[in-house]
């Protein structure tokens, strides 16, 4: 999958679809309001992307297994084209999302204690009748659809060093991380393509020889290396001749497993750094953008995106797939519970996310279930915006410091979700 996969997506489901605000809270830092989107989230975007993308629909119409807000959004695309919609839902969802599906008029199923076994009902049920399945998260056309929000985040922002947003099976993360031009993948042919396999990567220096792009290190497997120097392989070995440890630090953002934890030593590292080198900080806005060969596959040059941005990936400590697949190198199930499982609780995340996001050099941060809460609650105290556990999750990652942007550094946050009891959001007096 590739960039031009979301522009098409973005044409196809215009019209469909909302173009959601952007609000600047304050200066460099953005929301990207998609709590606003129809039925309440990203999600009737890769929905619709996927419907519309499949031609002549069978008869027993979509079918989708959800933790509430995907199923919300089949059903509401399915209603406004004129489709069949069944919905399987956990017993975990939401009184509220259940709700809203009736309303929407799905048939619907709840099913299992956690959506992976709504979703193992639904792909039986899928095999019986012929529907159209629309996954939460692993399909091309979701994954897709839901990267249209990185398009508009670059476009209404004017472009932003940092994007954060709130992971469960990964579609929109990966959606995102094309869609923002994080990752991209030119068919460039070109002999000698032995660096196909991960993680021996060589850089390609900035303009102006400063840093070397840190996507170069973002080193899935353990030698990585820049002209810069900066390095930081999955073995955790750094090196830097020229004492860009800011490029460690975007290296270790984007490493697999251990490099989570390294990427906050990293970060601090790279504060000693950031002054001797000058080529830190406010380089290392170039150097992230700049194109920076990580990778090649079969005969084409995987690059992080030229003037694409980070995107960091955030998760509860109690629901975390994308980062346990980081870790572990490959998609591994992890145990779900906590606030944000009835939208983030994916056991999984997809083959396709996991592709697109361990190549992206993408950092994985952890929030706490009472940092989303706190952050649930700011958001609608300070900003007055009605958000669902799993809408505040990327800001919780700000503001509870998960995620320290640096000085002048321009964030983008996700507000992705508000199908939520909006009582549950005022405190009660007396
Ligand atoms: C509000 C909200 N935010 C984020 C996500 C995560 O999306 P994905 O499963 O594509 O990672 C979901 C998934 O249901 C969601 O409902």
């Amino acid at each position: 999958m590739i960039l031009p996969d979301v522009r098409a997506a973005a044409e196809r489901i215009r019209g469909h679809v909302l173009r959601t605000p952007v609000y600047e809270v304050a200066p460099g830092l953005f929301f990207k309001l998609e709590q606003l989107q129809h039925s309440g989230s990203f999600k009737v975007r890769g929905a619709f992307n996927r419907i519309l993308s499949a031609g002549k629909l069978p008869e027993a119409g979509v079918i989708a297994a959800s933790g509430g807000n995907h199923g919300l959004a089949v059903a509401y695309a399915a209603r406004s084209l004129g489709v069949r919609a069944e919905i399987f839902v956990p017993t975990v969802t939401s009184p509220v999302k259940v709700a809203g599906l009736r309303a929407l008029g799905a048939h619907i199923t709840q099913t299992g204690s956690i959506y992976s076994e709504a979703a193992e009902a639904a792909a039986k049920r899928a095999a019986e009748t012929g529907a159209l399945e629309v996954h939460a998260y692993d399909q091309p056309e979701v994954v897709a659809g839901q990267g249209t929000v990185g398009l508009e985040i670059m476009e209404q922002t004017g472009g932003v060093d940092t994007i954060l947003v709130a992971v469960g099976g990964g579609g929109l993360i990966a959606g995102i991380t094309l869609g923002s031009g994080a990752l991209r993948v030119e068919g460039v042919q070109e002999a000698g393509t032995a660096t196909g396999q991960p993680g021996i990567v060589s850089a390609t220096a900035t303009e102006g020889g400063t840093v070397s792009d840190a996507g170069n290190a973002r080193g899935a497997v353990g030698e990585a290396r820049g002209e810069a120097g900066n390095v930081r392989g999955a073995g955790g070995e750094a090196r830097g001749e020229a004492g860009n440890v800011r490029g460690a630090g975007g290296n270790a953002r984007g490493a697999v497993g251990e490099a989570r934890g390294e990427a906050g030593k990293a970060r601090g590292e790279a504060g000693e750094a950031r002054g001797e080198a000058g080529n830190a900080h406010g380089v290392a806005g170039s150097a992230r953008g700049s194109a920076g060969e990580i990778g090649r596959e079969g005969g084409s040059r995987v690059l992080r995106g030229e003037g694409g941005p980070r995107v960091v990936a955030v998760e509860p400590e109690l629901t975390h797939a994308m980062h346990s697949a980081l870790e572990a190198g490959r998609p591994v199930p992890v145990k779900v519970s906590g606030v944000g499982a009835d939208a983030l609780g994916a056991t999984k995340v997809g083959v396709l996310a996991y592709d697109i996001v361990s190549r992206a050099g993408v950092e994985s941060v952890l929030v706490s279930d009472e940092a989303i809460i706190e952050a649930r609650r700011t958001l609608w105290e300070e900003h007055r915006l009605a958000v669902e556990h799993a809408g505040a999750t990327a800001y919780a990652a700000l503001l509870a410091g998960a995620y320290v942007p640096e000085l002048g550094e321009r964030v983008a946050v996700l507000v992705c979700g508000s199908n939520t009891d909006p009582a549950t959001l005022v405190q009660r007096q007396g």
